[in-house]
């Protein structure tokens, strides 16, 4: 009797620790123990269960979707596969359609054809044909590489494995969503959350076999490399992927004005749950290939296509509690715990309510009855206050005016463009002083955009933070790999993978390196230009002389809130060690231009007056992506000053002062053809 009643005790043991280590491998982190680990712990509960004829729901003898990934391979992807910024209402169309337009300099009322496409809530995967063959599937990863799932790709009978058309492009990467449709979930709804999830897991199955169990669908909707590309617009090349046997959208669309796009927004909407499969909102391209090209992107995102999510599902429920985060950038940001409540399929038991002002205005207040809304990845968010089910004795929130985390003083800034106080409250403590700020930066300087440690997700950075392994960025260079050995979750092959990434890791380009140290106002795109312009990992550091702060100012896109914030970021002592150590255990490379073969190689521009057809932010991004440089003041480093219509009459003689060559408009376009 005893007996049995421990092998129950194990058996039980066993099957938490089994579903403990699905559950690292399916929230996407690495595997924290090896394939022959995993297997022998699958073992020992199925002979248990022979044994002693248990059983239980979690039993990985009751699921085909829990098997652990093997390490997939990493591939770079030829063109990097991007994200789609959101828009939620008319006015963000409205906007997207502006940017657009002042972009290309074109007329205020231009009408441009868009490709309308349904969002499908998948996964992406990027497949690429050579000769017609499919050779190499990969997933999307974090956008500059991913995962080699080519034999599970394979097992999906939507993805032809041999295309014979005559048009097919020789060299091709076709790209689209894998996801499972709602009816073939209903099936296998007991081993995944969501039809996402479903999706996810079986397409990182190590057997392909199982994958093939599971019936996922793939839709095709765009592509990566293509050689000699002839087709001129997105609907043409939907067209053709259904000629070279791929599945497209049925609810593809080509439409022109904004209020005919939502319109169709929102017939979609009234029957997005009829659909076969789950859908997050309707995705607009620019029809034009070559306007699209001409768009390019910003850091991640195209500026030719904008995803308009569908309205969220709502629920109501009670507020339990309302704590104060403290962000990265110091921002206090409250956070309203509710009694949990299914939103659309998702268990929801915290709400943001955005800052201050905004508790303010609704006059939010803990034991209030209040409607929650939740759209797709955005995270969950108070819309209103039942004021009714209030209760009497309710006491309005006070907004604590001392940081929560290190008790300095708080404020709003005042914003010199907009000649208001902010809405956000923050925390005025310098960086690291403040706990709550220095976790938030050790997360973002690990992230997939900073230095790109895998196995170190933000859970485990405040697990590292707790037990005083980490406090600065630098400490992530000199981890007790013995210590974290001996954690629970952490395998041999787990800490050997974490030792890897973390060495990887410190070859960095120096761009990556200014965005890690997650300085306010400085993203991806201004650590760029800040890095182009200073070249090396010291002449960075040599950055602590304000003198040499302000003359950042002459770059095209650093402003004085920029200024500013380097300013401050470099006055503090902690900071200046911090950088100083992270450059000596770091191997940073110097900032290098992508293109260097380009036609404007090594040549500076500067413009002056109105250009015709074009905006500076094209000509800028033109004259960078052949080689060259922009600046924007006069002086002998200026090779071309560009003269529009109306120019500066006083850069004009400036320029002829110093012998600076003045071209036209023209002559430009002349030098790229
Ligand atoms: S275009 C170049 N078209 O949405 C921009 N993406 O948030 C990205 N998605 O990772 C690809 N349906 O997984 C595009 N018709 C569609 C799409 C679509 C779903 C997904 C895709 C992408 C994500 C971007």
């Amino acid at each position: 009797m005893k007996k049995s009643f421990s092998n129950k005790d194990k058996y039980l043991k066993k099957i938490k620790q089994i579903q403990k280590y699905n559950k690292f491998y399916f929230q996407g982190n690495s595997p924290k123990i090896t394939d022959q680990e995993y297997d022998k712990l699958k073992k020992e509960i199925e002979n248990l269960e022979k044994e002693f004829n248990f059983s239980h729901q979690d039993s990985p003898s009751n699921s085909v979707g829990y098997t652990p990934a093997k390490n997939f391979k990493k591939f770079p992807h030829r063109v990097k596969m991007l994200s789609l910024s959101n828009a939620f209402n008319k006015d963000d169309l409205k906007n997207f359609e502006k940017r657009v337009v002042n972009y290309l300099n074109l007329q205020k009322n231009h009408q441009f054809e868009y490709s309308v496409e349904p969002k499908i809530d998948g996964i992406s995967a990027s497949l690429t044909y050579k000769s017609g063959k499919f050779e190499k599937g990969l997933s999307r990863g974090n956008g500059e590489e991913g995962e080699d799932i080519t034999e599970n790709l394979r097992t999906i009978g939507d993805i032809p494995l041999e295309i014979k058309n005559p048009d097919f492009p020789e060299d091709i990467d076709i790209r689209g969503e894998v996801f499972i449709q709602n009816d073939d979930f209903e099936n296998i709804k007991s081993e995944f959350a969501n039809p996402r999830n479903a999706a996810s897991g079986s397409l990182r199955q190590k057997d392909p076999k199982k994958t093939s169990l599971i019936p996922l669908k793939f839709i095709a909707y765009t592509f990566g490399f293509i050689s000699k590309n002839k087709i001129k617009n997105q609907s043409e090349y939907l067209e053709k992927l259904k000629i070279w046997g791929f599945k497209t959208s049925d609810l593809n669309k080509k439409i022109s004005k904004i209020d005919e796009l939502i319109a169709y927004h929102s017939e979609i909407e009234k029957i997005r749950y009829q659909l076969k499969y789950d859908l997050d909102g309707i995705v607009y391209k620019i029809n034009d290939l070559n306007l699209q090209k001409r768009l390019g992107n910003v850091a991640n995102a195209p500026r030719w296509a904008i995803a308009h999510k569908f309205s969220a599902s709502s629920s109501v429920s009670i507020i339990k509690d309302i704590e104060i985060q403290v962000g990265r950038t110091g921002a206090l940001t409250p956070v309203a715990k509710i009694k949990p409540v299914n939103i659309g399929g998702v268990v929801v038991s915290n709400a943001t309510l955005h800052n201050e002002e905004e508790i303010i205005r609704k006059d939010i207040r803990i034991g209030d009855t209040v409607k929650i809304e939740r759209a797709g990845d955005v995270i969950p968010h108070v819309i209103s206050v039942d004021i009714k089910k209030r209760e009497k004795k309710s006491k309005k929130f006070i907004f604590p005016k001392k940081c929560p985390s290190c008790g300095s003083n708080t404020a709003k800034e005042f914003n010199q463009q907009t000649k208001k106080y902010d809405a956000v409250r923050r925390c005025t403590s310098e960086g690291f002083v403040c706990d709550k700020i220095a976790i938030e930066k050790l997360k973002h300087f690990v992230s997939k955009d900073a230095l790109n440690i895998e196995g170190l997700g933000k859970k485990v950075i405040e697990q590292f933070w707790e037990l005083k392994f980490i406090k600065y960025p630098f400490d992530v260079f000199n981890l007790d790999y013995k210590k974290i050995s001996n954690l629970d979750g952490w395998g041999d092959l787990s800490v050997k993978n974490l030792r890897n990434s973390i060495e990887k890791a410190k070859f960095i380009k120096l761009e990556k390196f200014v965005f890690s140290l997650g300085i306010r106002h400085i993203g991806q795109e201004n650590a760029k230009l800040i890095a182009e312009n200073v070249k090396k990992a010291n002449s960075f550091f040599d950055l602590k002389n304000k003198n040499l702060i302000k003359e950042l100012i002459s770059i095209d896109g650093i402003g004085e809130t920029q200024i500013n914030s380097l300013l401050n970021f470099f006055s503090n002592n902690i900071n200046l060690m911090v950088i100083e150590k992270l450059i000596k255990v770091l191997n940073i490379q110097d900032y290098n231009r992508t293109n260097t073969k380009g036609k404007l190689n090594k040549k500076t521009f500067m413009f002056t007056g109105k250009l015709e057809n074009i905006s500076r932010a094209e000509a800028k991004n033109l004259v960078e992506n052949n080689g060259g440089k922009v600046i924007s003041s006069i002086s002998k480093k200026l090779n071309f000053l560009i003269i529009g219509e109306k120019p500066t009459n006083r850069k004009v003689e400036l320029a002829k002062k110093n012998n600076i060559k003045l071209i036209k408009l023209d002559d430009f376009k002349k030098m790229l053809n």
